[in-house]
């Protein structure tokens, strides 16, 4: 193997994690949505989830003044869209209209969820202590919805500058790891 020296700006491409999610907020009757790939589970249950902000953001906004939002995972079947959702601000947009997203109720939050993704989490705000400094959010994902059909979700994991590679296979191996 041989390896190259890689700009530090660019270690975030290795280590994204993924899978690219779409954040549903609701602030002032408005309904957003952004694409967001700096998250992190912190904790099995109840599930806890790090989510990095950008502060420019009109997401962060609303998260800040409603702390409630979903989590929304898309597939590849969503992928024109998630990029579209990442690439435009809710301060000018209506992305739902914009992008023929379906806002769907959720059952414990106000934001809605978006129908065409293939899961959901209803989440709220419970750690503010990282916003200042980090922008990260901690969430309590207090609901859970999943396709019942899709076994192998083709999820989009951002390898930067326009990169996407979509999740495939699922192998089985044994493991201690819940
Ligand atoms: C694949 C992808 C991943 C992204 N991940 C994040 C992220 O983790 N955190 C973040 O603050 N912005 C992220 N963005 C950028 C926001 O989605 C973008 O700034 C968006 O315009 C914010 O929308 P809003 O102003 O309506 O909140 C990502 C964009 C793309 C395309």
């Amino acid at each position: 193997m041989r390896k190259r020296s890689l700009p530090l700006s660019q270690v975030y491409r290795l280590l994204e994690p993924g899978p690219v999610v779409l954040v549903t907020t609701l602030h002032r009757a408005r309904a957003n949505v952004m694409a967001q790939s700096w998250h992190t589970v912190m904790e099995f249950e109840p599930p806890l989830v790090g989510c990095v902000v950008g502060a420019d953001n009109h997401s962060f906004a609303a998260l800040k003044a409603t702390r409630e939002c979903v989590i929304n995972i898309p597939t590849v079947a969503l992928a024109r869209q998630t990029v579209g959702c990442g690439n435009t601000s809710g301060r000018d947009v209506d992305k739902f209209a914009a992008f023929g997203l379906t806002p769907k109720p959720a059952s414990e939050v106000a934001p809605p969820m978006i129908a065409e993704c293939y899961a959901s989490l209803e989440a709220r705000v419970v750690d503010t202590r990282m916003v200042n400094r980090y922008n990260l959010f901690v969430l309590e994902v207090v609901k859970a919805w999943v396709d019942a059909d899709e076994k192998d979700p083709r999820t989009l994991h951002h390898r930067g500058r326009g990169r996407f590679m979509v999740a495939g296979e699922t192998i089985h191996l044994p493991s201690r790891m819940k």
